[in-house]
């Protein structure tokens, strides 16, 4: 169930673009996750120092926190190239190793969603990581044979949504492993108020407030709300965003005072009204809101547990008494053998 009037949560080409023009090129510009930059800066520096490639990087979190942002963070200010690509992208062991043979010293190698890399390629990825060396077979069957490259030192950043699915021997491998952390809604509302300012568009303190609020603690939502306000500004207003301008333009949006949306609300309202509060499996749930199960529980099920709307349980997804508020619901009756949770 797509919302109609917001852009899919997974990045289309088009955002792609619109992100990369308010993507912050230094540390000192990247709003929040202290405790990260602080050991990031750390880092970086000690490599500036040793005159060597920066150790290998691990950056976990839900989407649209900030790891893509991080990766090119990391070569600009290492003043090296970078090299993008994707665990799903790399299918088998030569597309790894072309990318690796392209590397100049010291440069960044980004594999997105790297949980995702199938074993095959994962295990040459290993001796790359760890010496710099890449085993390649060349030729078949008995007249195979296999040659060892020497590679440039290089740094690896991962990134993921999942650090549950990473296996033990790549996490050893990395130097750095940090995990971001959903924003407060003042960093948003610093963040708010840098994009407006890139985007040239006139907001003041409150229609950022406002906007940073309901953004889930992730800065790509406030973006993306950012640029549906300004929309409503120009169409219904004068251009400028105040924290009535943003009110009303989110509410005409369908987003709610605690920054869900129709996407949230539905996940919610199936688990409520359709499976009575659960426990129901992830698939079901995902079925009945027509997502993929990743989906449900990559995009939209982290942030609806940090409100304490909805758990996971052994026993499947259940939906917390705040759910029913928020929906105006009442809570269904539980049959005795089920204490806990409405208790
Ligand atoms: N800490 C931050 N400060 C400012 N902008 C940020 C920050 N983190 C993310 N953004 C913005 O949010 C958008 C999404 O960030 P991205 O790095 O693509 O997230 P991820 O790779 O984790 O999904 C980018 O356009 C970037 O401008
Ligand atoms: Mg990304």
């Amino acid at each position: 169930m797509r919302d109609e009037f917001l852009e899919p949560r997974v990045t289309s080409d088009g955002e792609e673009a619109l992100e990369a023009g308010l993507r912050p090129r230094h540390l000192d510009e990247f709003v929040g996750q202290r405790e990260l930059k602080e050991h990031l800066s750390i880092v970086l520096e000690a490599a500036r120092r040793r005159d060597q490639a920066v150790d290998h990087l691990l950056f976990a979190g839900p989407p649209g926190l900030g790891k893509t942002t991080l990766a090119t963070i990391v070569a600009a200010e290492m003043g090296v190239g970078l090299h993008v690509t994707s665990g799903p992208a790399l299918e088998r062991a030569g597309d790894l190793a072309a990318i690796l043979t392209k590397l100049g010293e010291r440069d960044v190698l980004f594999v997105d969603e790297i949980h995702r890399l199938s074993r095959s390629v994962e295990e040459i990825l290993y001796p790359a990581m760890e010496d710099f060396q890449l085993d390649i077979v060349v030729g078949k069957g008995p007249a195979a044979s296999s040659i060892r490259l020497t590679l440039p030192p290089f740094t690896l950043v991962g990134a993921t949504t999942r650090t549950g699915m990473i296996t033990g021997p790549l996490r050893d491998r990395f130097g750095l492993v940090a995990r971001l952390e959903y924003y407060e809604s003042d960093e948003l509302q610093a963040i708010v108020t840098r994009a407006a300012g890139i985007l040239d568009v006139r907001i003041d303190t409150d229609g950022a407030w406002e906007i940073a609020r309901r953004s889930r603690g992730t800065p790509r939502i406030a973006n993306r709300l950012l640029r549906r306000v300004r929309d409503y500004a120009e169409v219904r207003g004068d251009g400028t965003i105040d924290a009535t301008t943003a009110r009303d333009g989110l509410s005409v949006f369908g987003v709610d005072e605690r920054g869900l949306d129709k996407a949230d609300r539905a996940v919610l309202t199936a688990l409520c009204q359709q499976f009575r509060g659960g426990p129901v499996g992830l698939s079901t749930l995902a079925i009945a809101v027509g997502e993929q199960t990743e989906t449900v529980e990559d995009v939209y099920e982290p942030f609806l547990i940090q409100l304490g709307l909805i758990a996971r349980t052994p026993r499947g997804r259940v939906a917390m008494p705040a759910a029913f508020d928020h929906l105006g619901l009442i809570p269904p009756k539980r049959p005795d053998d089920q204490p806990g949770l409405f208790g």
